[in-house]
């Protein structure tokens, strides 16, 4: 097999995602950060095993995996007359968007691929597949300028010495680039202000060890691992001046859903009287979901946590529960960091303000 070359990004970090002459291509983000390996996406089914397996990951992230997709889905099926390809793109990106259930943005990618086909008048379904690989490929870099543009409103919140605290990755890895919350770490780092990450290693997949401190040490920010729980203790010798984290899917009242630990992060952050931020794009907030309570949260594989790795670290036969994300509710929330802007309480309103105008 050829050795895939990984592009670089303006970060000059690794792609996450990539489309080369017709293929879709991933970094595999399990081997992280002690390989750095693509891998090609020859199917639908493949690209659905690897967002499940989270060889891709992150909300903004599975959002252009989807919309890429769903077009090896469609590849081979162009010979169809129009409406039975439609039935086919509406079919498969409703069996893509089961992949994982809590962020949004999978099935928001894949709705608007189904959406701009349907606003479509092709006159051929091989045509109707080349526009829907333009729309895929505006999503991908449309993300990129979303959590730019995150980090361009973020930055100010980052004050010189300050130390800055994340949960699990929402990261140029977990995004088309400069990430969610680190987007604002990567433009005060480029205003060259000096300030410190810590960064919450993230059981039981460990995203903040293996990939946050990774991309950030990888891009010279000052980054300091610490185990989740030694949050409250920085946070009690005033290490601690500023929380962000990013966001799976924000609810329309600005409750929050994230890595599990956020929610306690939160919950530390407010005794401790340190500001908690959420940093997302659009595409990760749900209006259709009025509060917090009803978002899917993704229960995974026991083994993740009876298993440190390839180690098992638990008895046989032990109960285990494994949701993979928390809830955090808006009062918790000092802002949300977005394309358009710090958004700050009463959210529900003042997203609905903000957001009343069509993307
Ligand atoms: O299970 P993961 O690694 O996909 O979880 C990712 C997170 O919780 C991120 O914080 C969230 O997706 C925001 S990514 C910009």
């Amino acid at each position: 097999m050829p050795e895939i070359t990984i592009p670089k990004n303006r970060l000059n970090l690794p792609e996450t995602i990539w489309w080369e002459n017709g293929a879709l291509f991933l970094l595999d983000q399990t081997v992280l950060p002690l390989e750095i390996i693509g891998e090609r996406q020859e199917t639908i089914e493949q690209v659905s095993e690897s967002i499940k397996a989270l060889k891709v990951r992150g909300a903004p992230a599975i959002g252009v995996a989807g919309a890429y997709g769903l077009l090896l889905g469609i590849k081979e099926l162009r010979d169809l007359s129009v409406d039975d390809f439609m039935g086919k793109i509406e079919e498969k990106a409703a069996w893509l968007g089961e992949a994982r259930p809590t962020a949004v943005n999978l099935k928001w990618g894949l709705k608007r691929m189904v959406d701009f086909a349907k606003s479509q008048s092709p006159a051929n379904s091989g045509e109707l597949y080349d526009l829907l690989l333009e729309e895929a490929i505006r999503i991908h870099e449309e993300d990129r300028e979303l959590c730019r543009m995150i980090g361009v409103h973020g930055a100010e919140l980052i004050k010189p010495s300050q130390g800055v605290l994340t949960h699990c990755n929402a990261g140029s890895l977990a995004t088309s680039e400069f990430g969610t919350a680190t987007s604002p770490m990567y433009v005060a780092h480029q205003n060259e202000v000096p300030f410190r990450v810590y960064a919450d290693e993230t059981r039981p997949l460990l995203q903040g060890a293996r990939l946050t401190s990774w991309e950030l040490q990888q891009a010279g920010i000052d980054v300091t691992l610490i185990t989740d729980n030694m949050a409250a203790h920085l946070m009690s010798q005033g290490l601690i001046d500023l929380v962000i984290t990013g966001t799976d899917r924000t609810a329309a009242n600005g409750d929050v859903a994230n890595k599990i630990g956020t929610l306690g992060v939160a919950i530390l952050a407010k005794h401790f009287e340190v500001p908690f931020y959420v940093a997302l794009p659009y595409s990760t907030i749900d209006f259709d979901m009025p509060a917090g309570e009803g978002i899917p949260i993704e229960e995974r594989d026991p083994k993740e946590v009876t298993n440190f790795g390839a180690r098992r670290t638990a008895p046989n036969k032990i109960k285990v529960c494994s949701p993979a994300f928390d809830v955090t509710p808006n009062e918790m929330v000092a802002g949300l960091i977005t394309e358009r802007g710090i958004i700050r309480p009463p959210f529900k309103e003042n997203l609905s303000l903000e957001y009343a105008t069509a993307q």
